[in-house]
């Protein structure tokens, strides 16, 4: 699939993939690989380890794959540098480039006999009669990335940023559904980069310092964009941002219903405060789900019954995985019915108010079955987060 009148599109397609590192991926994904065809024909990235051959076919539609010169590798992460051992090994190329940290990282992943150079940020590479230079992205995704520039045709290959997990025949931005990119860039973004936005935020303000001309974003996984390039990376700032909305997620499992009682009270306690509640029972909600629905909320609620003196562990799962992402600006609360002890709520408090969620309201249990002074408790509390989600977020 041809990029621009010198890169081509010689990735894999995952249409099977449905978890990528404890993601749900429900539309599979690509790893995208590109090759350069100037006088040093360059390969940028490579493929995972099972899908390199795939990725060679393509190439060997082209042209013969002994004939690169380079491989350029952006990122270390085994879903790109994977097929690198075997792509040297069939290829033979003069010369593999990675940032500092990615030669390291990829010697300690694969104890290649091969040297990687590694090139510093805002190093260039002459490819003859075009240029590669390279953007040093450190942590985003790894300590590894970078991103690579290509002057020919301005194009910026930005490994995982820009991307999404989404198989598809179409391999640019604008053959596809406005509302898929929407929701798998956000859910892309919620579960892979929401933990680097300080970083992020800051990259997008180095890139006008940066001089690049920019026309086509090339990222390593889903469509590449080439029109209203703008547009995704206006919507890395918002995501960015975390500006609250009134959102508010209440997530919860249940055991015999009662903790789904009292998550149906709270929600319709914050609607009646103005909220716009989205109840996520995790028998139905995976935990990336949850992660993509709070990248806009401004609310987090959380509801698990206590067994054997513990909070559900689906609940525990959830909530592990969310404050690894580390989502900011959020306030919150914690419910949850017992039987005899009752430690879920408090423990609930605890991973929240180290994720920094501000409690707006005190947790509330409810013994055994709620009955109706019960759940007018958790109406009130619904109320009572909806009314600091007024105070707090700067919206309508
Ligand atoms: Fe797509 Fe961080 O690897």
């Amino acid at each position: 699939m041809q990029v621009t009148d010198s890169v081509y599109w010689v990735g894999a397609i995952d249409w099977v993939l449905r978890d990528f590192h404890g993601y749900l991926t429900g539309r599979g994904t690509t790893y995208n690989a590109y090759l350069i065809l100037a006088d040093k024909i360059t390969l940028i990235d490579t493929v995972k380890a099972p899908f390199v051959d795939e990725m060679l076919r393509r190439i060997g539609s082209l042209i013969d794959p002994t004939d690169i010169a380079y491989i350029v590798s952006n990122h270390a992460e085994l879903d790109h540098s994977g097929g690198l051992p075997v792509t040297i090994e069939t290829v033979g190329p003069e010369k593999i480039f990675a940032s500092t940290r990615g030669a390291n990282a990829l010697g300690e992943h694969f104890h290649l006999d091969r040297e990687i150079v590694p090139v510093e940020n805002g190093e260039s590479l002459s490819l003859g009669n075009m240029n590669l230079s390279f953007v040093e992205t450190r942590m985003l995704h790894w300590p590894d990335s970078m991103f690579s520039y290509l002057d020919e045709g301005g194009v910026l290959f930005s490994q995982d940023a820009f991307g999404m997990h989404l198989a598809s025949s179409e391999r640019f931005a604008d053959e596809i559904a406005p509302d898929i990119l929407e929701y798998e860039g956000a859910k892309y973004y919620a579960n892979i980069l929401l933990p680097l936005s300080s970083l992020v935020t800051r990259l997008l303000q180095q890139v006008p310092e940066l001089g690049l001309d920019i026309e086509v974003i090339a990222p390593d996984h889903g469509p590449i964009w080439r029109e209203d390039i703008g547009n995704i990376l206006d919507s890395y700032a918002q995501w960015a941002g975390q500006t609250p909305t009134k959102k508010a997620v209440v997530v919860y499992d249940t055991m015999w219903q009662s903790t789904a009682l009292m998550a149906q009270a709270i929600g319709e306690g914050l609607a009646a405060g103005g909220a716009i509640p989205k109840l996520m029972p995790l028998g139905a909600a995976h935990r990336s789900d949850v992660a993509t629905e709070i990248l806009d909320a401004g609310a987090l609620v959380v509801g698990s019954p206590t067994m054997n003196n513990n909070m559900f562990p689906t609940v525990a799962d959830t909530l592990t995985y969310l404050k690894g992402l580390k989502p900011r600006n959020l306030i919150g609360a914690a419910f949850g019915s017992y039987g005899w002890s009752g430690e879920a709520v408090g423990q609930i408090e605890e991973v929240l108010t180290q994720m920094k969620v501000d409690l707006a309201a005190e947790g509330l249990k409810v013994k055994y079955v709620p009955d109706d002074n019960a759940l007018a408790q958790c109406y009130a509390l619904g109320q009572q987060v909806a009314a600091k989600l007024n105070e707090t977020c700067d919206c309508e």
